[in-house]
C-alpha cells in the first residue's frame, strides 16, 4: 500500500509524498470478473487536503463529490458548483492522497451540451487536478459522451438512479425506481452507461432490488449509496458518515460523532480564553533559561 511515510505531524507539516503505486482504473475495473466482485470496492468523498490523507489508506477510490457545493460552501444544491471549484478542491485531495484512485464530479453545465464540450471540460480537470478519471451524472442520454470520452483517454464513471444536478428534474432527493417504468429505465441508464465504456456506475438512491437487478446483470463494478449491500463497493458522503450533521439520512450509517466532539472542543477552547486558562506557560514561547 503505503511506500513512504507522510509527515502528518501539524497542521504547517509539509507532506512530500514519494511516488508510490495507486490505484488504477483497470485494476477497479477488474475487481468484478465473471460478474462478481470478491472484495468491495470502498470509496468515500474527499474534498480536502487533509481530509485526504486520513482516508487515503483506507479506501480504493476518494471521489472529489460535487456535494461540496452544499458540504463546504453551503449552496443550496450541486447546480451551482464551478469548475473553479471542482479544480481548486480536485487538486488538492490529488496532493493529500498516494494510494487511491481519485475522481473529480464534472460539475453541472460543464458536459451536457455536447461531447466536445465534456472533453473539454474533463481534460481541464484531469491537467489541473491530476486525477485519474471524472464523474458525470446521466444515462442513455450521455453514453454518447461516455464514449466520446473513453475513446479519448478520459476514464468516466457513471452515476445513475437519484442524479441530484437534476433536482429540478426530479422535483427533489426521493429514492427512485419505486415503480416498474422506473425501474426499467435505471436499468436501461446503467446498461447504456456501461456499454458506453464508464469503468464502473455509482447507483444512488433506488430501490434495494433495482440496485441488485444492476449489480448482477451490469459488467462493470456498481457502487451504491443507498443501495444494497450486494453491490460491488460502496460511497458516502465523509462528512455525513463522520457524524457533522445533525440528521443522518436513512442509507447513512455513522461511524462517528465528531459534530458533538468539535462542539465540546470549541467550548472548551472558548471557556479557556475567557478564563485566560489558555494559553499556559506550556504554549507560550519564553527566553531559555
Ligand atoms: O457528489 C457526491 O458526493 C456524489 C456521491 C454521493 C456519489 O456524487
Amino acid at each position: 500500500m503505503s511506500t513512504f511515510t507522510i509527515d502528518t505531524a501539524t497542521s504547517r507539516a509539509t507532506p512530500t509524498p514519494v511516488p508510490g503505486k495507486r490505484m488504477t482504473v483497470p485494476a477497479i475495473r477488474s475487481r468484478k470478473t465473471s460478474g462478481k466482485t470478491d472484495q468491495p470496492i470502498v470509496m468515500l468523498t474527499a474534498y480536502t487536503m487533509r481530509m485526504a490523507q486520513l482516508l487515503d489508506p483506507h479506501c480504493e477510490m476518494l471521489l472529489i463529490g460535487d456535494s461540496l457545493g452544499q458540504v463546504i460552501y453551503g449552496l443550496p444544491s450541486t447546480v451551482p458548483v464551478t469548475m473553479e471549484m471542482m479544480c481548486a478542491h480536485g487538486t488538492a485531495v490529488v496532493r493529500g492522497s498516494w494510494h487511491a484512485l481519485v475522481a473529480v464530479d464534472m460539475p453541472f453545465g460543464s458536459y451536457e451540451a455536447s461531447p466536445e464540450q465534456a472533453f473539454n471540460s474533463a481534460a481541464r480537470i484531469m491537467k489541473e487536478t491530476g486525477c485519474a478519471a471524472v464523474k458525470l451524472e446521466g444515462g442513455e442520454a450521455m453514453a454518447p459522451t461516455i464514449d466520446f470520452l473513453t475513446h479519448r483517454g478520459i476514464p468516466v464513471i457513471g452515476h445513475v438512479g437519484l442524479t441530484p444536478q437534476a433536482v429540478n428534474v426530479l422535483g427533489g432527493y426521493g429514492a427512485r425506481g419505486k415503480s416498474a417504468d422506473e425501474a426499467q429505465k435505471i436499468f436501461a441508464d446503467a446498461a447504456a452507461v456501461a456499454q458506453a465504456g464508464a469503468f464502473c456506475i455509482v447507483v444512488e438512491g433506488v430501490m434495494e432490488e433495482v440496485a441488485e437487478r444492476v449489480t448482477e446483470r451490469i459488467p462493470v463494478p456498481i457502487i451504491g449509496i443507498g443501495a444494497s449491500p450486494k453491490c460491488d463497493g460502496q460511497v458516502l458522503v465523509t462528512e455525513d458518515m463522520l457524524g457533522l450533521f445533525e440528521r443522518t439520512p436513512r442509507f447513512v450509517k455513522r461511524y462517528a460523532d465528531l459534530a458533538s466532539e468539535i462542539g465540546e472542543a470549541v467550548g472548551k477552547y472558548a471557556e479557556e480564553v475567557r478564563s485566560r486558562a489558555f494559553p499556559t506557560e506550556e504554549q507560550t514561547y519564553r527566553p531559555k533559561a
